[in-house]
């Protein structure tokens, strides 16, 4: 089967070199060899860092348009021109592969519904969690299930960062210019610290495990910029860990909440030892339980991974292409469950920690004073959350996540 790769940076160098090292394997179980015929990149063939012998490099989309590929594998990334060459090729008849999360979250339903007026095929593994098979799982694997929960650690710069302050107690500051030394942060981090390479990620996962379409706006995101090392290390000292995580709850029919937010974990969540790059989801299915899955959420080769899968996939559907497809828009509302908090209070207002704390009407079976100023609150409402939220004596608030 014959493929044209758009963009031969990270990812796309990284699907040269995996179908080259695992020919043997892919073509044992295709039957036939897959093979890279054209890249598409600014630079000229010598500059590419891959092996473009048989390839022919070109910076111009026509050529692929109107080449005899089967496949387009995109991983050149950012919603413009992408966006637009991933419509053409799935109307001109090209099956598409993509990591590209920022582009789905905004435009996943357009590209679907062009993809099933021309029998292709869009696939988007490496999308979300990079080589980890999440979206197979919810969609193939635990189809069976109505999934009422997702909780991911799905971003591996502000995981890598929460790790360093965690274990080597550094600031937010120092953590992140040594990711960005480390090659694990971008120059310009926004999109990872502040949530919203999250938000793109939660928003794609949850359309195929809940079955409804997703409006990436409505989701509810706070990034790591603000986490204060002091909670990092209380909360250490506590058993709890802090972590970047993307929530998405089925509260029943069309009625989804989705959020990403900095949480607090307990040992007893299966996400609390995962750290530094890695990446995680827990999945809950009525009838299957609690499943989860580990493993690089970003890379050359580990993304590629999902990418040649999916291209593999596509060398067996292509005969009967079907895109997972949905009309129901979600409604999203913010889940009202009592929860558990972590708080802290300003140092002057440490003392009153207790009274303030009843004065919202929580009863004393429900707060637990940890140290002069920090709480656990068992089961707190939202309204009362809320309440808090707006004390400008509070210092901190952190949902906890895993049994306490
Ligand atoms: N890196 C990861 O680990 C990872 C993991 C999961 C998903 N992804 C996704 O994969 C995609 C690619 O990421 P990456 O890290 O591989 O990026 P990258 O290293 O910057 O590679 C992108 C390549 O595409 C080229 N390109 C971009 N726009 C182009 C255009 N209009 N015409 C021709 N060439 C163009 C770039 O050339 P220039 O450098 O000249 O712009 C570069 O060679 C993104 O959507 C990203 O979100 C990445």
């Amino acid at each position: 089967m014959k493929i044209a790769v758009l963009g031969v940076g990270t990812v796309g160098s990284g699907v040269f070199n995996v179908i080259q090292e695992n020919q043997a394997k892919i073509q044992e179980i295709l039957g036939e060899p897959l093979t890279i015929t054209y890249a598409l990149d600014r630079r000229q063939a010598e500059d590419l860092d891959v092996d473009t012998t048989h390839v022919t490099v070109t910076d111009n989309i026509e050529e692929i348009y109107n080449s005899d590929v089967d496949v387009v594998v995109e991983t050149m990334g950012g919603l413009h021109p992408a966006g637009d060459f991933i419509a053409t090729l799935l109307s001109k008849g090209k099956h598409v592969v993509t990591a590209n999360k920022d582009l789905l979250a905004n435009r996943i339903d357009e590209l679907v519904a062009i993809a099933n007026e021309h029998n292709t095929l869009l696939l988007y593994e490496a999308s979300v969690g990079g080589g980890i098979p999440l979206l197979n799982a919810v969609e193939t694997g635990l189809a069976a299930n109505q999934i009422t929960s997702l909780t991911g650690i799905l971003n591996g710069t502000s995981n890598y960062i929460l790790s360093k302050m965690d274990f080597d107690h550094w600031s937010y500051e120092q953590a992140l210019q040594e990711a960005q030394v480390a090659g694990f942060a971008e120059a310009d981090p926004t999109n990872d610290v502040e949530g919203y390479d999250v938000q793109f990620k939660i928003a794609v996962l949850s359309r195929l495990a809940f079955g409804l379409s997703i409006d990436a706006d409505q989701i509810q995101v706070s990034g790591i910029s603000n986490i204060n090392s002091r909670d990092v290390e209380i909360g250490n000292d506590m058993g709890l860990t802090v972590k970047l995580i993307a929530k998405g709850d089925w509260l029943g029919e069309d009625r989804v909440s989705i959020q990403v937010a900095p949480m607090m974990l307990t040992q007893a969540s299966p996400l609390a030892n995962v750290h530094y790059a890695q990446n995680g989801a827990v999945i809950q299915g009525n009838a299957v339980g609690q499943t989860a899955l580990f493993g690089p959420g970003a890379g050359s080769m580990e993304t590629a991974s999902a990418i040649v899968s999916d291209v593999m996939q596509i060398a067996k559907r292509r005969y009967r292409p079907k895109n997972f497809t949905t009309t129901r828009q979600a409604r999203m509302q913010i889940d009202e469950r009592p929860l558990n908090y972590y708080v802290r209070f300003k140092r002057e207002a440490s003392k009153q920690t207790a009274e303030i704390l009843e004065a919202l009407g929580l009863s004393k079976d429900q707060i637990k004073i940890k140290k002069s100023g920090v709480a656990l609150v068992l089961d707190m409402a939202l309204e009362l959350r809320r309440e808090l939220e707006a004390n400008d004596q509070l210092a901190a608030i952190y949902q906890i996540e895993g049994e306490l």
